[in-house]
């Protein structure tokens, strides 16, 4: 079998995010490693407070990381000029909130929501209508486009969400929880867009969700767990894909991540298990890296 070519795109390397409220500092990333091959389907996993919002916004370019290095296709995001951030924001990443109402300006209608984006940039106002029409057609949505969005259900204002955040051809797609409001049936079904948008127009998605079975609708899953990567669910037969329905022939597989320094998360569970808390042996046995209790 010929090995898929990979494009690393999004990469993440130490990154750190530390808020500053009055004297306190709230550290949301710690040492967070990620890549992301460019047309990857990602899905994000983690509590909540784990620190998957920080990423997100760090990279559609809202806020900026406190250390670290993150790098977006050629966009070096923590060497960036406000100009820069401004011109990052408006054609390399599109957005799409948990929040339906967020997404949209309820006095306009769905196609002048998906238009807005567009007045910002030098498009003629003809082409900004075809594109604008043809994005509601992608999304499914031609019959309704003259509508404003609380007359759409929550399902359709994601679905005009994700044309907005199309709008200018971004390559990077960023979504946080955009099913979190939603029914079964209607999540399904926009996360069937996000697989339509992935192949027809190759689009690298990031998808922050609660969805336990995501991991049988996506080709990779990374867990979040106190600001770091530190596991990954993939197919065992590598694959690009986001779909509503949950495919189970194919087999799981789930792996704990080294970071650069050798440092790995070991799951709760195990440690509760074997009582290890604060020191454990380390050792190399036959291939292995043997981790067990102290006093073994
Ligand atoms: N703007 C902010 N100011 C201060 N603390 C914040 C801010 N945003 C997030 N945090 C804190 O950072 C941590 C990670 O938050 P967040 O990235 O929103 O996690 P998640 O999206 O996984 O729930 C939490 O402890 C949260 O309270
Ligand atoms: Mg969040």
């Amino acid at each position: 079998m010929a090995a898929s070519a990979r494009e690393p795109y999004v990469v993440c390397q130490d990154v750190f995010k530390i808020y500053k409220v009055a004297d306190l500092e709230v550290v949301a990333l710690r040492g967070l490693d990620l890549v992301v091959d460019r047309g990857e389907v990602l899905a994000i996993v983690g509590a909540s407070g784990s620190g998957k919002t920080s990423l997100l916004n760090i990279l559609a370019g809202y806020d900026a990381p406190s250390a670290g290095k993150v790098t977006v296709g050629r966009h070096d995001l923590l060497r960036m000029s406000s100009k820069d951030v401004e011109d990052y924001r408006r054609k390399e990443v599109g957005f799409i909130w948990q929040q339906t109402s967020r997404n949209l300006f309820p006095y306009l209608t769905a196609l002048e929501n998906v238009a807005l984006p567009m007045m910002l940039t030098s498009l003629p106002s003809k082409e900004r209508r075809k594109r604008s029409e043809e994005l509601i057609e992608l999304v499914g949505l031609s019959h309704r486009a003259g509508h404003s969005p609380d007359k759409l259900s929550g399902g359709e204002q994601q679905r005009v969400a994700i044309a907005v955040a199309l709008a200018n051809h971004p390559p990077l797609l960023l979504a946080d929880e955009p099913t979190g409001e939603l029914d079964d049936a209607t999540a399904s079904e926009v996360l069937d867009l996000f697989g339509e948008v992935n192949r027809e127009l190759d689009t690298t998605i990031l998808i922050v969700t609660h969805d336990s079975d995501i991991a049988y609708k996506v080709g990779r899953v990374v867990l979040v767990r106190d600001g770091k990567t530190s596991a990954e669910i993939r197919r065992r037969v590598s694959m690009r894909r986001v779909a509503g329905r949950a495919e189970r022939d194919e087999p799981l597989e789930e792996f704990t991540l080294v970071d650069g320094a050798g440092r790995v998360q070991i799951p709760g569970q195990y440690l509760d298990k074997l009582k290890i808390r604060e020191r454990a042996k380390v050792g190399l046995d036959e291939g292995r890296v043997i981790i067990s209790p102290e006093d073994v």
